[in-house]
């Protein structure tokens, strides 16, 4: 078995420039360099023939290469926040990228993803995070944008968990027209 997600890999600039914002968060696990990504489908565990069928979908994919920029922060949790994240600017492009990988993982017979679609990088998961601190980390960051960069593909992730946090290895490229 296999534990896959489909993402979009960042530029060393834009990694750099959120590497740059992690800190000053008692309890967070920041994510390194290897771990930012923009996920836009999680799969989860599969064997070995679902993983060659979802590969074999995701290669269909004709969609057209975009801009995108990562703008501002936020976290997930509300009263007790378990992530900080940036967002991106615009979502349309990224969010119609989104639907075509969900309707190819469908067709191969996926269950339709519950979660609304909210495009974003997670740059720490917390645990026991005071509240101030994150609240503090927010408005310090609130006018955190990396610039617009070209995304002229997506990658199928694999995903081993490990004592140390996620390790997540390209497995394969997939090019946007
Ligand atoms: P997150 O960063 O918002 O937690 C690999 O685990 C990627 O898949 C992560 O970026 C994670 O998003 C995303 N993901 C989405 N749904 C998930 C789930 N049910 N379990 C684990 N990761 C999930």
């Amino acid at each position: 078995m296999i534990r896959l997600f489909v993402a979009i890999a960042l530029p060393d600039s834009v990694a750099e420039g959120l590497i740059l914002l992690q800190g000053g968060v008692q309890g967070a696990r920041w994510s390194t360099r290897e771990q930012l990504h923009l996920t836009l489908r999680f799969i989860g565990e599969v064997d070995g023939r679902d993983a060659a069928a979802i590969d074999d979908a995701l290669a269909t994919i004709r969609a057209p290469h975009f801009m995108l920029e990562l703008k501002g922060v936020g976290q997930f949790g509300g009263k007790n926040p378990r992530a900080l994240w940036a967002g991106v600017r615009d979502e349309a492009p990224v969010s119609h990228l989104q639907r075509k990988i969900e309707s190819a993982v469908q067709r191969v017979g996926f269950q339709p993803e519950e979660r609304k679609f909210s495009p974003h990088v997670t740059l720490a998961r917390l645990r026991g995070s005071p509240r101030e601190r994150v609240v503090t980390f927010l408005s310090t960051h609130a006018l955190y944008a990396s610039g617009a960069f070209e995304v002229n593909g997506f990658i199928l992730y694999s995903s081993k968990l490990t004592p140390n946090g996620s390790l997540y290895r390209p497995e394969r490229a997939y090019a946007l027209e």
